[in-house]
């Protein structure tokens, strides 16, 4: 993507629904999506925890920003990334570079129960993964707040009301 294309970047942290909006904002305006995590499982050939478990965390964020500079030099489009994308300023950059970037937020209870249906999620396989989502939560929402162009809360609203509002941006 060229610096000044229109795509959009989802951020926000695990559980706020960047995946399932962008497959159903990609349906609605026929942006092509760019699914980060979705990439990067294709690209190791195994799952996300795998990638953590076998090569580390660092070899999984460093997957991130190499991707992230392959599709910066592609088309416009959607860009659905892994809530720990903002850990790299470099990311943050390159997302900017591409176009806007929504941040998409909820509550912190919603976000956990949400999130703690499934038990994929390989930062969360600690003794207590209540107390460590509530770390990383913390230490990431600055994170988040100075990345974003726009919030959307998704707290009480659907898939498809928070999809209206991010074309509402467009
Ligand atoms: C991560 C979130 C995951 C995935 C990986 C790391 C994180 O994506 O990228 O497990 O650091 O918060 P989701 O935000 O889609 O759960």
């Amino acid at each position: 993507m060229n610096p000044g294309d229109n795509a959009i970047a989802l951020i926000g942290f695990m559980g706020t629904g960047k995946s399932a909006v962008g497959r159903e904002l990609s349906r609605r305006i026929g942006w092509p999506r760019y699914d980060t995590d979705e990439m990067i499982r294709k690209r190791f050939g195994i799952s996300i925890p795998d990638i953590f478990a076998r090569h580390g965390e660092s070899a999984f964020r460093d997957a991130e920003t190499t991707l992230l500079k392959t599709l910066h030099g592609g088309i416009a489009g959607i860009v659905v990334t892994g809530g720990g994308i903002i850990l790299r300023a470099e990311n943050v950059q390159l997302l900017r570079g591409m176009g806007r970037i929504v941040w998409l937020d909820a509550d912190e209870e919603v976000l956990w129960q949400r999130v703690s249906k499934h038990s994929t999620r390989p930062l969360l396989q600690t003794p207590d993964p209540r107390v460590r989502f509530a770390e990383l939560l913390r230490e990431r929402l600055p994170l988040y707040q100075s990345a974003a162009d726009h919030r959307i809360n998704t707290t009480t609203n659907s898939i498809v009301q928070v999809t209206d509002e991010i074309i509402a941006l467009i």
